[in-house]
């Protein structure tokens, strides 16, 4: 269209004295270049902008949120599970959001969902609305503590299945190692609780079903990792949300601080030092340092701008990721997330009875 125009105002033939055939010709050259030199500018400003989404990400690119971060190196997208499952290292956890499409638009591939999140029908949507294909995304969903006994572990799984929109799940984790009874609210199964072994088998059968991928668990400490791997496992568990030992790969949930805690985590002095000096956000410097210590992080966020920061992660320079370990490990671990007490256990689900 916009060199029709060009052509349009340009003058017209004189037939008689051929003169204007020379100038038409000249034209035509003139404008052949024009349409040559171009189309190779849109071809490269294309190019570089395609550069730019997927280095910095479709949002900062357009906003200019990390002013000197494509200078920093990208951090590992992917690890790799003992299954050969490559399972991208930043996730969206929907804990408490409603739709996902915002995360699926800007290019989350990995989604943290739980059946107790009551939100797998919106999230299901999200994934049925999006044009990303299936074998593309990964889905991980967890098992809540009524559903334990092993004859309640398939309805549960298919209930997920079928809210998702999906036939398999890419990983399923025991979502705490404590087991409620199916009657009444909250009301301890102590041996499921204590031996979560016929659980796990349960979940190995349906690996073998082809309805789950890969099986983790979430919440287990180092105690009751060693009490269910100390069975003849068919399947190691794949990953744990929280505990790194027997070299399980380690989901870190809550990698800000959580809800109350997020404002405190993100004014830490060395963070925000860090942030300013690298022109990244201090969200992205803590879910950086994360990926860098090779855990797989799970920021929650329901406000779209922060959804598509929180998947731009960068590697630290070595001396202000060595600051952040030291800021880090200066103080006793703050635990944010318990629910002992509000379950009323006889016990501290982390530190064993
Ligand atoms: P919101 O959902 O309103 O955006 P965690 O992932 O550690 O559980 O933290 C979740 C909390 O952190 C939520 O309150 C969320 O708020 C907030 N949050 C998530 N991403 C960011 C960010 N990039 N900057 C500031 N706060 C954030």
């Amino acid at each position: 269209m916009l060199f029709s125009q060009q052509y349009q105002q340009l003058p017209t033939v004189d037939k008689q004295t051929g003169e204007r055939d020379s100038f038409r010709k000249d034209t035509r050259k003139r404008g052949f270049c024009l349409r040559a030199i171009a189309i190779i500018a849109i071809m490269w400003a294309s190019l570089t902008a395609a550069r730019m989404f997927r280095s910095k990400g479709f949002w900062s690119a357009c906003h200019g949120l990390q002013r000197n971060s494509s200078t920093l190196a990208q951090l590992p997208s992917h690890y790799t599970l003992p299954s050969g499952d490559k399972i991208p290292s930043v996730a969206l956890g929907v804990w408490q959001a409603s739709k996902g499409e915002t995360a699926l638009e800007v290019g989350y591939k990995h989604i943290d969902g739980a059946w107790i999140y009551r939100n797998e029908e919106e999230v299901g949507q999200a994934l049925k609305e999006s044009s990303v294909p299936r074998e593309e995304l990964w889905l991980t969903s967890k098992l809540w503590n009524t559903f334990h006994a092993p004859e309640d572990i398939e309805p549960a799984l298919d209930q997920s299945l079928s809210m998702l929109g999906t036939d398999y799940l890419d990983l399923y984790l025991i979502h705490w190692p404590v087991a409620f009874k199916k009657e009444g609210s909250n009301i301890l199964d102590e041996n499921l609780t204590a031996d979560p072994y016929p659980t796990w088998q349960k979940l190995e059968e349906l690996v073998d079903k082809g309805k789950i991928r890969n099986i983790g668990i979430s919440n287990f400490n180092i105690r009751r990792v060693q009490n269910l791997t100390a069975n003849k496992l068919k399947y190691q568990p794949a990953v744990n949300q929280w505990s790194k030992e027997n070299g399980l790969l380690l989901e870190a949930y809550s990698p800000l601080g959580s809800d109350k805690q997020v404002g405190q985590s993100l004014s830490v002095p060395e963070v925000k030092d860090v942030a300013s000096k690298l022109g990244i956000t201090p969200a992205q410097v803590l879910i950086s340092w994360h990926v860098q210590r090779g855990t797989i992080v799970l920021p929650k966020s329901v406000t779209p701008s922060r959804i598509l920061e929180n998947l731009n992660v960068f590697e630290l320079p070595q001396e202000d990721f060595e600051k952040l370990e030291t800021a880090a490990t200066s103080h006793p671990p703050q635990r944010v997330v318990n629910p002992s007490n509000g379950w009323k256990l006889p016990f501290d689900v982390f530190d064993g009875q």
